[in-house]
């Protein structure tokens, strides 16, 4: 944050959130809230929500929530520095410069990458469309692309010339400084600076927010090397953007599909898979697989468990790309998140399947995608000659360590059966094997962590944080039964970190009589924490008839925050003082009787 906590804090408390969402969506007010159609996704009944006493929104069909700050920031796609501006503006405040010249020049240089970016686009794409252009455009056309598609990727081409991109973009403006930063150009002793992208049609990589933040380049033909791309710069982190995502993002399969290269997204999305994405160059990092978890997040009700579309990898059929999506697999895996595999062959990869055989073919390999635990176990069982019993004997133990990653006996048992059936094994002599793994890898409950996964069904994730948001809400609802909470639950006794720092903010607040939920949510600079926030905070509690349902409902909600306190990962075991004051907690709370008889 570059602006201090009191200015934000003013700026926020000149707006009221209902005066500022109005201006953008219809209100209507119903009790003491308002509702309308959300402007984040598709509806035609309201359930974007506006609290005025909570000073926050939040949509109960897309989970979209937060203050009037974070609400300006995802309708106007602003930063956050740029909607307290644009708020400052309009409650007539004058906003002091106080952000360190560091923080200052950081965004400026920010700024300015992204704008030789955008100049060094159009002027790739007005290239291609140019005299000069016709051999791109000719290589676009014999690989199938239509104008339509070439337009809507914002494709471009590069010509034969020294220096002629640097020098118009130097015509533009921009400093020899900032153009050397934004990694489009080379920079050698004596020859000044020569474009990195000559002879070559250019793919321009864009961030969800529709900017400009790269470029890929193909050679036409053949040449090496066959692919360059811009070298990572303050504005494009390779292992935080996919391909496609800018388009992706909104569209309305059911799926999302991640494939290998831009000549695979682009082809795809012709075809109609408008839900293709690719990492670039890079592998398959974490930092995408949060990324997809994002996109791929299903609306659901209020109090129901979270979905994930189907995650479908879309990988080469050469043996680099099964080791390819073999590593993507685990990296979702660790991210929480399954994913099927789409088999291409014959062909190599997707622009090349739908090239021969269609997108209706495609859309049956859609279908029949292979689940990705069964593809993995498929892929070990090419290293094992199966047809000797002990090799045999040795795979199936291989298989049954990975059954063991399953922590949901009804999922394991599932597969097992799956594999059992396949591997020709009596599921009893797998179910021994796996006990007998289980034993060696030190008993299933202190087996490696397995991850929990974010499946159709109820995920440990959500299992464990919903009666911590449940808790956060109710508080939210009606602080008053703060009072209670605090006699027995501590911000600490909160498991999910993000949640614990939530409560520690929200209970310093209640104690000090500043309750002010929306401005928890500024503490948080992240825009997926403060989306988690928001939602923690419009847990619906359900309404419970009488004082004594609403009793015992506190009671189960605050026992099962503190039994997860107990299961704290992060409590380490020279923290067994504190544990055992835990256990006491836990039986006191255990035998209390929760009053709210005078607190309502
Ligand atoms: P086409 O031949 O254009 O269809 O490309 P492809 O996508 O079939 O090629 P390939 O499977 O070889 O590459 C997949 C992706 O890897 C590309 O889209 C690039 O992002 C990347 N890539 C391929 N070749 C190179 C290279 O020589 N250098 C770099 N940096 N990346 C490459
Ligand atoms: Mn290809």
């Amino acid at each position: 944050m570059y602006y201090p906590d009191e200015i934000v804090e003013e700026v926020r408390q000149r707006n009221d959130i209902v005066d500022v969402i109005s201006s953008y969506v219809r209100l209507n007010k119903k009790g003491s809230n308002y509702f309308g159609l959300c402007p984040f996704h598709n509806e035609k009944t309201g359930s974007f929500s506006v609290t005025p006493s909570k000073q926050m929104y939040y949509c109960f069909g897309c989970g979209k929530g937060g203050n009037v700050i974070t609400f300006i920031q995802d309708y106007e796609n602003m930063t956050f520095t740029e909607a307290v501006r644009m708020l400052a503006d309009r409650a007539g405040m004058t906003l002091p410069e106080t952000r360190s010249d560091e923080a200052r020049e950081r965004e400026n240089k920010r700024a300015q990458l992204l704008a030789v970016n955008r100049e060094a686009g159009k002027y790739y794409y007005a290239q291609l469309r140019s005299p000069a252009g016709e051999r791109g455009l000719e290589y676009f056309r014999k690989r199938g692309l239509s104008d339509e598609t070439m337009q809507r990727f914002g494709l471009g081409f590069a010509r034969s010339s020294r220096d002629e991109t640097f020098r118009y973009l130097k015509s533009k403006g921009f400093s020899d400084e900032v153009l050397r930063e934004s990694g489009l150009f080379n920079h050698r002793e004596n020859q000044g600076m020569t474009d990195k992208f000559w002879n070559r049609v250019i793919f321009p990589i864009m961030d969800t927010g529709q900017r400009i933040i790269g470029f890929g380049g193909r050679v036409m033909g053949d040449g090496e090397p066959k692919y360059l791309n811009s070298p990572e710069t303050p504005v494009f982190d390779k292992s935080r953007n996919l391909y496609g995502l800018n388009i992706a993002k909104s569209t309305k399969a059911k799926n999302m599909i991640i494939c290998e290269g831009y000549m695979d997204v682009i082809a795809l999305h012709q075809a109609g898979f408008d839900q293709a994405v690719a990492s670039l160059g890079t592998a398959f990092t974490s930092g995408h697989a949060n990324l997809i978890a994002r996109y791929a997040k299903e609306n659901v009700r209020p109090g129901e468990i979270a979905r994930y579309k189907d995650i479908l990898l879309c990988y080469d059929s050469d043996g680099a790309g099964v080791e390819a999506a073999k590593r993507a697999l685990t990296t979702l895996r660790t991210a929480g998140l399954s994913a099927k595999v789409i088999d291409m062959k014959p062909y190599k990869d997707p622009d090349e399947f739908i090239k021969n055989l269609g997108a209706e073919e495609f859309a049956k390999r859609i279908e029949n995608a292979e689940n990705g635990f069964m593809y993995e176990i498929r892929q070990l069982e090419s290293e094992y000659d199966l047809k000797d019993p002990s090799k045999k004997s040795r795979f199936i133990t291989d298989v049954a360590t990975r059954l063991l990653r399953f922590e949901d006996p009804v999922e394991r048992d599932g597969y097992a059966g799956n594999i059992a059936y396949k591997y020709d094994v009596s599921p009893d002599s797998l179910n021994e094997v796996i006990r007998k793994q289980a034993v060696e890898m030190g008993g299933i409950t202190i087996a490696p962590k397995p991850m929990p996964t974010r499946g159709e069904k109820g995920s440990l994730d959500d299992a464990t944080r919903l009666p911590q948001s449940r808790l956060l809400s109710w508080i939210c609802d009606a602080p008053e039964v703060y009072g209670i909470v605090s006699r027995y639950i501590s911000a600490d006794d909160f498991s999910d970190p993000l949640y614990r720092k939530v409560a520690t903010i929200l209970f310093d607040q209640l104690d000090n009589d500043r309750f002010d939920p929306a401005n928890v949510v500024s503490m948080f600079t992240e825009e997926e924490e403060q989306r988690q926030i928001a939602e923690a905070f419009h847990q619906n509690i359900g309404h419970l008839e009488s004082v004594q349902m609403r009793e015992n409902a506190l009671k189960d909600l605050m026992l099962n925050v503190k039994r997860l306190s107990l299961m704290r990962d992060d409590r380490k075991d020279n923290d067994f003082n504190r544990i055992i004051t835990i256990r006491k907690e836990l039986e006191e709370l255990e035998r209390a009787h929760i009053s709210l008889g005078d607190n309502e």
